[in-house]
């Protein structure tokens, strides 16, 4: 089934989170055949969970959490806490947060295999910066973020996780839309060492960084792409849905991540 979600990053009231939450029960129909999910901040999670129906295929998730299960971390938020406000999905790894609060890969290791101890599904992202992929070493460089990232997981747990590959010069506000050729490569060798269908493969391999709704059928449509993980696109409901509506067609369509 093709994965589709959004992480709201650092936007939304609870006013606005319920309304994009009302937005998406108005929509229920096209949720089927989809794997959505809605990464809210955290003050939010419960509030989103509380608006949407239990039986409305929409999972929802967490930006962040400690891997530690509690003590003196002011400021912080532990897996089981994100998981009692209704979170079942915890992204862990975002480059912003790697770039601006000094996530390493060994805190994204802590946090993933806390995470799957909790019984959630950790959504590990990766991705090389502008200078590495100018240099030519993006294969090497994610393919290290991400089994970095894997390592404190026994083999037999990484189908409990699914990865975002998130090139940082690709990502927000100055990002560069990427092509899908751009992308194939390093989607292409995630699905082989990482991907479901490889060995102790990861649940889902997924592409995020300047998908809209006009790319985001060609970006579905590189080999071993599982899904799309959406920031801008997605804040309004309606960009959520026409985005859950093309992901849909592109199962129908009978492309690799038909599920
Ligand atoms: P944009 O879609 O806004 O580039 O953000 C992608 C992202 O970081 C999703 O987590």
């Amino acid at each position: 089934m093709t994965w589709i979600g959004t992480s709201w990053k650092m936007n939304k009231t609870l006013a606005e989170a319920r309304a994009f939450a009302d937005g998406l029960v108005a929509a229920r129909s096209a949720l089927d055949g989809v794997r959505a999910f809605v990464i809210p901040a955290h003050t939010a999670i419960a509030a989103v969970r509380e608006r949407l129906p239990s039986d409305l295929p929409v999972l929802i998730g967490a930006q962040n959490a400690h891997w530690e299960p509690a003590g003196a971390y002011t400021g912080e938020v532990s897996m089981g806490m994100i998981a009692d406000a209704g979170a079942t999905l915890v992204e862990i790894g975002h480059s912003e947060r790697r770039q601006h609060f000094g996530e390493t890969d060994d805190t994204v290791a802590l946090k993933v295999a806390a995470a799957v101890a909790t019984g959630l599904t950790p959504l590990l992202c990766v991705g090389e910066p502008a200078g590495v992929r100018a240099a030519g070493g993006e294969i090497g460089w994610v393919a290290g973020q991400a089994s970095r990232g894997l390592s404190r997981l026994p083999p037999h747990d990484l189908h409990k996780v699914v990865v975002a590959y998130e090139p940082v010069w690709a990502i927000g506000d100055r990002g560069r839309e990427p092509l899908p050729h751009e992308i194939a490569p390093v989607m292409g060798m995630l699905a082989a060492r990482f991907g479901p269908d490889a060995h102790d493969g990861v649940a889902a391999v997924l592409y995020g960084g300047s998908v809209n709704r006009l790319n985001a059928a060609a970006l579905l449509g590189v080999p071993g792409t599982d899904g799309l993980f959406v920031g801008r696109a997605a804040w309004d409901v309606a960009g959520f849905v026409e985005l859950v509506r093309i992901a849909a067609r592109a199962r129908h369509a009978g492309w690799r991540n038909a599920g």
